[in-house]
């Protein structure tokens, strides 16, 4: 098994598709012997710091839950619960933390934040969600799609919405992994050029199709997966109006569009979702929704990196 001892995971740039490919092999295997007596001891002893900026219910849970079914302790630390409230810096906490824990997972508002982190942080550091990237919700994503379509090659994904950190880290997974990707984001909020470029190179090596455009329809046409998110992430509420009315004319997925898709397409979403904005009730509990595997994958895959960042 690969081992990804000491490596922060800021983002999936952070790994290849070997260590990918490992991590969702141990989370099949883990999420097949919940609470065995051998899983009950993988991390005995370790301590996973969690550093949240945001709200999360998903994040928090399964991180914390993921801990304590390998043995492990996890202690939540709210933004106000730390001196970095009164000013201590990001690099003091670092080294704070460093000398107690055995991982941290950080969920923040600016990325710079979490690069920093990292930086004077000598225990892996995973990304909880920032401004860029989501890498748990894409490993999750990706175990969620080889469960339901066996393999990973010329699948078709259609992203819809906002090109914001779920979509980033998602263009980068299915570089890696030979997922043929179009995300439809209305002008102006596209995923970011360098994001797009990174994925492009990336998608070289796997053949994978990497589109961006303001068209939904066109995306959607032959796909195996259909992904969308909130319309308004944490951080953006001052443009909800704004927001809401830019996307939800033209990019909100109902069955209307869901009928461009194959007929076996499914639907994702990394939760929480606001139906009937940026999708509608019909989709997201209807038939092809495959949101509460994603979500309770979650937890598998973080179990299994926790696995093998710190075992
Ligand atoms: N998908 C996700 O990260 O959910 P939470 O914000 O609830 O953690
Ligand atoms: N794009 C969303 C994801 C939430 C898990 C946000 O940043 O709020």
């Amino acid at each position: 098994m690969n081992s990804l001892k000491n490596k922060h995971i800021l983002s999936l740039q952070d790994l290849d598709l070997n260590e990918i490919i490992s991590i969702l092999d141990f989370a099949t295997n883990l999420k097949n012997k919940i609470n065995t007596k051998s899983s009950r001891k993988l991390l005995e002893g370790r301590t996973l710091g969690m550093v949240f900026q945001k709200p999360s219910t998903r994040t928090r849970v399964s991180f914390e839950t993921g801990m304590f079914q390998l043995g492990g302790h996890a202690i939540f630390l709210g933004t106000n619960d730390l001196q970095l409230s009164k000013g201590e810096s990001i690099e003091d906490t670092a080294r704070t933390l460093s000398l107690y824990l055995d991982c941290v997972m950080a969920r923040v508002y600016d990325h710079r934040d979490l690069e920093k982190l990292s930086k004077y942080s000598s225990i892996p550091v995973i990304n909880g969600l920032s401004d860029l990237f989501h890498p748990c919700q894409i490993l999750a994503d990706l175990l969620t799609i080889r469960e339901y379509k066996k393999n990973f090659n010329g699948l078709n994904l259609a992203w819809i919405g906002d090109g914001f950190n779920v979509c980033n880290d998602l263009l980068i997974g299915c570089a890696k992994t030979g997922i043929n990707i179009t995300a439809a984001c209305p002008s102006g909020y596209e995923p970011p050029e360098w994001i797009v470029k990174i994925s492009k190179r990336e998608a070289v090596k796997t053949g994978s199709r990497i589109i961006v455009t303001n068209e939904p329809i066109s995306a959607v046409q032959d796909a195996d997966i259909v992904v969308t998110d909130t319309f308004v992430s944490l951080g953006k509420d001052d443009e909800k109006i704004i927001r809401e009315n830019i996307f939800i004319p033209k990019y909100q997925v109902n069955s209307e569009l869901m009928k461009y898709a194959k007929d076996d397409a499914i639907f994702m979403h990394c939760l929480p979702a606001k139906r009937d904005q940026e999708v509608t009730s019909d989709v997201i509990d209807g038939k092809s929704s495959v949101i509460w595997k994603e979500a309770e994958n979650r937890l598998h895959v973080q179990k299994a990196l926790l696995c093998l960042l710190i075992r």
